[in-house]
């Protein structure tokens, strides 16, 4: 019998899992936060799935402890989460709540304390109403308030973690917040979504800027995308230029300004329909385009597309909501088919090679930045079984079936320095509420009792040996 090759990962890979600040904390309107957009959007009937909301959420900000305690047992070694902007700077503007601060301050402490890595988000999509009520990301000036939000933060953190993001998915903040609509704000406006797109983008530039000026030399600084992995149904001509043009609607937005320093020129042609892009001014361009030390990919489907064939049109199970956006910024003429293969709970397909794709495109678009992937993972209707327990086998197939991608790409030299689960506990999936489970570990909402998945455990031990099983 022919034994698979041990399948080990370099020595000092991260092995994390992620959260982000509306879809655990809860206490809502506790120690003088005010409400986010995602509160707003949540509190409009409608909105999200059976009117759930954020307001409790997994209680993490009263049971952090627990979630700590639940890691180090775990023996993860990283944590991702990211901080509410409005419990730190409650209107998005002038001087820094001090109890905000010290939330994140304790909780990191207590991750150091059992030696785990912190990674900071500064944005996971909870805007400051206020700011919105100014204009939200459309507007310019929304991208200034970001960066002294990101120096007060780097400030007050600086001197015990290592590793920062500025943004998380701005896709989905532009595209699902002022296009589609299904996300907060809820805008629908075609030209919104490509300022909200460039204002994300200056916000990550001056961020990081903002960041090198108050943070230790040591600081590894980056971003978190969620590039789309865009394949073309078939290789004629016509669904090749499909693909082109979803590739630079939905990644080369903002990968492109970010690594290479510009907008891609046919972006600019292909949405010259909606706008005329005079929102960008001479010098942002090279604003956008710091030097980042990682970038961090978020992964979870890839998204097939064809030139019109008069076929299905697909709503909605293309990972991001893709199909919905497009007739937003004058790609109507683009077609969305399902992907093959299984679908998890949210209709998405499960095709690890896109993430193996995806390490190698951009190990061969941004040499010399390190990789990581800061989020993959997929939601079934995990259910506690008469003893208590949550057994998880899809979870744990499709955490293998993608590890086993990353492993291929660090095989094909990329460098990859980590991979954090999404995500540590169910949570609250924006739109569609508490009906998607993400977590590794499952939350009872009601009793908010945390109990460990299978694939808790399956990852806990992959962790251990830092080597997947054959
Ligand atoms: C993307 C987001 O960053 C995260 O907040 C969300 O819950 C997961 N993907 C799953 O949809």
């Amino acid at each position: 019998m022919t034994q698979n090759p041990p399948r080990a990962f370099p020595a000092d890979f991260l092995w994390g899992s992620a959260t982000a600040s509306y879809q655990i904390e809860g206490a809502a309107r506790e120690d003088g936060r005010t409400p986010s957009i995602w509160d707003t959007f949540a509190h409009t009937p409608g909105k999200v799935f059976a009117g759930d909301t954020g307001d409790v959420a997994c209680d993490h900000y009263h049971r952090w402890r627990e979630d700590i305690d639940l890691m180090s047992e775990l023996g993860l070694g990283a944590y991702r989460f990211s901080v509410s902007w409005s419990r730190v700077q409650p209107t998005g503007r002038g001087p820094a709540v001090q109890r905000g601060l010290d939330f994140y301050r304790q909780l990191v402490d207590g991750l150091l304390e059992k030696g785990i890595t912190p990674v900071v988000t500064l944005y996971h999509w909870d805007l400051p109403q206020d700011l919105e009520d100014t204009g939200g990301w459309p507007e310019r000036e929304t991208a200034e308030r970001f960066a002294e939000y990101a120096r007060i933060v780097g400030e007050a953190l600086g001197d015990r973690v290592k590793l920062w993001a500025t943004l998380n998915e701005p896709f989905c903040s532009s595209f699902l917040g002022y296009g589609s609509g299904v996300h907060a704000p809820g805008r629908h406006e075609p030209e919104a979504v490509l300022k909200s797109a460039h204002h994300l983008n200056l916000a990550h530039g001056l961020g990081v800027q903002a960041l090198r000026s108050v943070l230790p030399r040591d600081a590894q600084i980056g971003v978190s995308l969620n590039p789309g992995v865009i394949r073309p149904r078939t290789d004629a001509p016509a669904d090749l230029d499909a693909a082109r043009r979803i590739d630079a609607l939905h990644t080369r937005i903002f990968s492109d300004p970010m690594l290479h320093g510009g907008y891609p020129a046919d972006l600019r042609e292909d949405t010259a329909r909606v706008s005329d892009w005079s929102f960008v001014r001479p010098g942002d361009e090279a604003t956008i385009h710091q030097e980042i030390d990682f970038l961090g990919l978020n992964y979870y489907t890839p998204t097939i597309v064809s030139a019109p064939s008069g076929e299905e049109r697909v709503a909605g199970n293309d990972g991001h909501g893709v199909s919905e956006y497009s007739q937003w910024v004058g790609s109507e003429d683009v077609e969305f088919h399902p992907a093959p293969g299984e679908r998890t709970d949210m209709g998405w397909a499960v095709d690890p090679t896109g993430l193996t794709d995806l390490l190698l495109r951009f190990h061969r678009e941004a040499p010399g930045v390190a990789l990581y992937i800061t989020e993959n993972g997929a939601a079934f209707e995990d259910k506690p079984d008469a003893s208590g327990a949550v057994h998880d086998p899809e979870r744990i197939a499709y955490l293998h079936g993608h590890l086993t991608a990353v492993h291929k790409a660090i095989e094909q030299g990329a460098d990859v320095r980590g991979y954090y689960v999404w995500s540590l506990l169910d949570n609250f999936e924006w739109a569609y509420g508490y009906s998607k489970r993400f977590g590794v570990v499952h939350v009872d909402f009601e009793t908010l009792e945390r109990t460990p998945k299978s694939s808790a455990r399956w990852y806990a031990s992959v962790a251990a040996a830092n080597e997947l099983p054959a």
